[in-house]
């Protein structure tokens, strides 16, 4: 059975990552002899540059017909003149919105080899070992936005944040069910003590939980609390779920705790369709383009894609001991401290799959 996988490789390093993965699954593929075929779709700047709009009506259809999408980066500098409904950025939500991927996977664990480039002292990362679940098609992301001026306090800004029982339901079962393969622990993060939609999520998040996973552990924590704790106490987590934004930006501080954010991936899945699976990086155009980009974070996205998206574990857990292998012996790209290129660093992971 050929299964279908659409790529967007996107923006600014995008397209180079996306190439230097390539080479990897190819590897994969013919080791494990999977039957895989690809289709290039536009996606995000370079889909406005060529369509006018971040997601052309043909990506999203064969978006849909896929068995699995990757996805590099997305953005750049030159699109910041863009009316709201241009931008790529919002090309990445409408495709989340139209692919019904909610459950946004953001794995990060302790690796050793990469421990030295931290800001922690030895031993703190000992045994960290994270997934965070984050909510990725409601909230503020979605609500409604307006601006407006007043006679007496001049310009205003809104932006609507908004949860429903569902919604909040069905993301706490992917962590409860996420908690039950790994140290049955769910941390689910809120700001409880201010905002009625944190009630809500609380109150959801306890009941599920208590009715149908009385086996995994429940915590809730204020997202304050949660910020200080990842830093100091970042070992004491296994599963920890919350909505959109707070998911956004806590998993940008949870990359540190891996020593780069070039390395990590993410998986978003929704109920049946393809997930999408991407780096959780940028598309950090500063080194576009000059073979500096490090490759890892969209090769462990095809991992995730591999074990995930088309069931295939033994390819994906060669690959990840393959990047494991690559990174404990130094060949990786200048910003974890190696030499190699983009497409060098590729091929150091690809030769070991
Ligand atoms: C992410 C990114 C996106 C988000 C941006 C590019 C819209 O930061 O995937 O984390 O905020 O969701
Ligand atoms: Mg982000």
């Amino acid at each position: 059975m050929t299964r279908q996988i659409v790529r967007m490789a996107g923006d600014g390093i995008g397209p180079e990552i996306m190439t230097a993965a390539g080479r990897v699954l190819d590897a994969a593929a013919e080791k494990f002899r999977l039957d895989l075929s690809f289709q290039d779709c536009l996606f995000g700047g370079v889909a406005v540059d060529e369509t006018g709009t971040p997601f052309p009506a043909e990506t999203e259809a064969a978006c849909k017909a896929a068995d699995a999408v990757l996805l590099g980066a997305v953005g750049g500098p030159q699109y910041d003149g863009l009316t709201a409904e241009q931008r790529p950025e919002k090309g990445l939500l409408a495709m989340r919105k139209a692919l019904g991927v909610y459950a946004n996977i953001r794995p990060v664990r302790n690796i050793p080899a990469l421990a030295g480039r931290t800001a922690f002292r030895d031993g703190h990362l000992d045994g960290v070992d994270i997934v965070v679940m984050r909510e990725l098609t409601g909230g503020i992301y979605f609500g409604a936005k307006d601006r407006g001026t007043d006679q007496e306090s001049g310009d205003w800004a809104s932006d609507e944040c908004r949860y429903t029982v569902p919604e909040i339901e069905r993301i706490v079962r992917r962590a409860g069910d996420m908690a039950r393969q790994r140290k049955g622990r769910v941390t689910s993060v809120d700001k409880s003590n201010v905002l009625m939609t944190s009630k809500l999520w609380r109150e959801v998040t306890s009941r599920v939980m208590a009715e149908e996973y009385a086996d995994v552990k429940l915590d809730h924590m204020l997202v304050d609390a949660m910020a200080m704790k990842l830093i100091s106490s970042p070992a004491d987590f296994d599963v920890i779920v919350t909505e959109n934004m707070f998911g956004d930006i806590l998993t940008d501080e949870a990359s540190m705790l891996a020593g780069s954010i070039g390395v990590l991936p993410s998986t978003s899945m929704g109920d049946g369709g393809p997930g999408v699976f991407e780096p959780i990086h940028g598309s950090a155009p500063d080194i576009a383009g000059q073979g500096k980009a490090n490759p890892i974070g969209m090769i462990a996205s095809v991992a995730m894609m591999l074990e995930t998206g088309l069931g295939e574990p033994e390819a994906a857990a060669a690959i990840n001991a393959a990047v494991d292998a690559a990174i404990e012996a130094g060949d990786v790209t200048g910003d974890l401290g190696g030499t190699l290129s983009t497409d060098e660093a590729a091929d150091a992971i690809a030769r070991r799959v």
